[in-house]
């Protein structure tokens, strides 16, 4: 059964404050193509670099930048170097989940008095433009979160990278901001890292999902979201539950070979336009038969975008009590399934389209069927 534990806003002081998501890191085997791949088909901007021509010789950076969303992509220059192993291990995948914060000492050390594993202590990098200070505690698998504090910092991304542009102009498709980015764990890890969560960086449990509500004929799988006390940062966890096939989490978990990012949801302001971009571009996305759009209307009720728009690019929709939501899932970004992107509207709706979880994991365990892993 789902159910809604608290609401986002609190007037409580926020035991761990966080100015919400400061960039996403990707550990990759070509930066340099990844990046292109980024402007090209996603519409992000390249900004900075860092690299051997700067004076860095073990690794390759780039930022690509569209409103507030950040991605760092990076790659190893040796085989010898951890990112090397990372990429053997994971194949692409995200390494870094980097939040913004006003004190980057306080949240270091307020998260290991509270249990957090340390995965760097701070450490104060400057340059001409200024000053950043970032540390470093695990999460799941071999996720990471980097505290990055970057008050008065007017350079490009952070000390040690510089500017840079890319060939082609961008052409930005109308991404926002990151909504939730979400955590596929093992059989049995959910609660322990919504407690981590809640424990060590005072974040709430925001909904529960369990595997009636997320299930198929052959599938299911089990959710909970975590949100952070101005709710700019939202991570649903999911575990896999007991279904007569191969969950998709299992898939993922078989792939990553071990817990990790499964989506970033970013946001726009208009789908339609956004997707008609993205798919005009080339991104994948995942299809939802046609007989979907059959029956939306008396599930969603009155919407203001015309549903033949919605079904001609696939677009999902969904109600709660606050207003309604339009998504699309891409399907996975690199070769292994592993990664995905969620691109979200959301017209009011507080939710996470659980409305849309049947037709959703329908589509996936299509794909699953295709690659032999259902
Ligand atoms: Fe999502």
């Amino acid at each position: 059964m789902q159910t809604l534990t608290k609401s986002t806003t609190q007037s409580v002081k926020d035991a761990f404050p966080l100015n919400g998501t400061d960039h996403v890191e990707f550990y990759v085997g070509n930066a340099k193509q990844s990046a292109f791949y980024y402007q090209m088909a996603f519409g992000f901007e390249l900004t900075a670099y860092r690299g051997p021509e700067t004076g860095h010789r073990e690794t390759c950076s780039y930022v690509l930048q569209q409103d507030k969303i950040r991605l760092v992509l990076t790659s190893a220059l040796s085989p010898e170097h951890d990112i090397a192993r990372h990429v053997r291990e994971h194949g692409d995948g995200v390494k870094v989940l980097a939040l913004w914060v006003g004190d980057a000492e306080y949240s270091y050390n307020t998260a290991i008095e509270r249990g957090a594993e340390a995965v760097s202590s701070v450490e104060t990098l400057t340059d001409d433009h200024g000053e950043v200070k970032i540390a470093s505690i695990q999460t799941y698998g071999e996720t990471i979160h980097t505290f990055v504090e970057r008050k008065n910092y007017n350079g490009a991304f952070m000390p040690g990278f510089e500017a840079r542009k890319g060939l082609c102009p961008s052409k930005p498709v109308g991404l926002k901001y990151v909504d939730h980015c979400v955590g596929n764990v093992e059989l049995g890890g959910m609660n322990k890292w919504v407690k981590f969560y809640q424990e060590v960086m005072g974040f709430n449990l925001l909904i529960t999902f369990d595997d009636k509500d997320i299930s198929t004929e052959y599938t299911a799988l089990m959710s909970k979201v975590v949100s952070n006390g101005n709710g700019y940062v939202k991570f649903p966890i999911n575990e896999p539950a007991k279904g007569l096939k191969k969950s998709q989490i299992e898939e993922y978990l078989d792939f990553y070979r071990c817990a990790g990012v499964q989506h970033i949801a970013v946001t726009t302001d208009n789908i339609i336009e956004t997707v008609s971009q993205l798919r005009n571009n080339g991104v994948d996305f995942l299809y939802v038969p046609d007989n979907y759009y059959d029956t939306v209307t008396e599930r969603v009720g009155e919407i203001d975008e015309d549903i033949e728009d919605l079904k001609a690019l696939n677009i999902l929709i969904d109600r709660d009590d606050d207003g309604y939501l339009l998504q699309i899932f891409t399907k996975p970004v690199q070769d292994r399934p592993t990664v995905f992107y969620e691109i979200i509207q959301r017209k009011g709706a507080k939710s996470f389209g659980k409305g849309n979880f049947k037709a959703l994991f329908e589509a996936i365990e299509r794909e699953q069927a295709l690659r032999g892993t259902l």
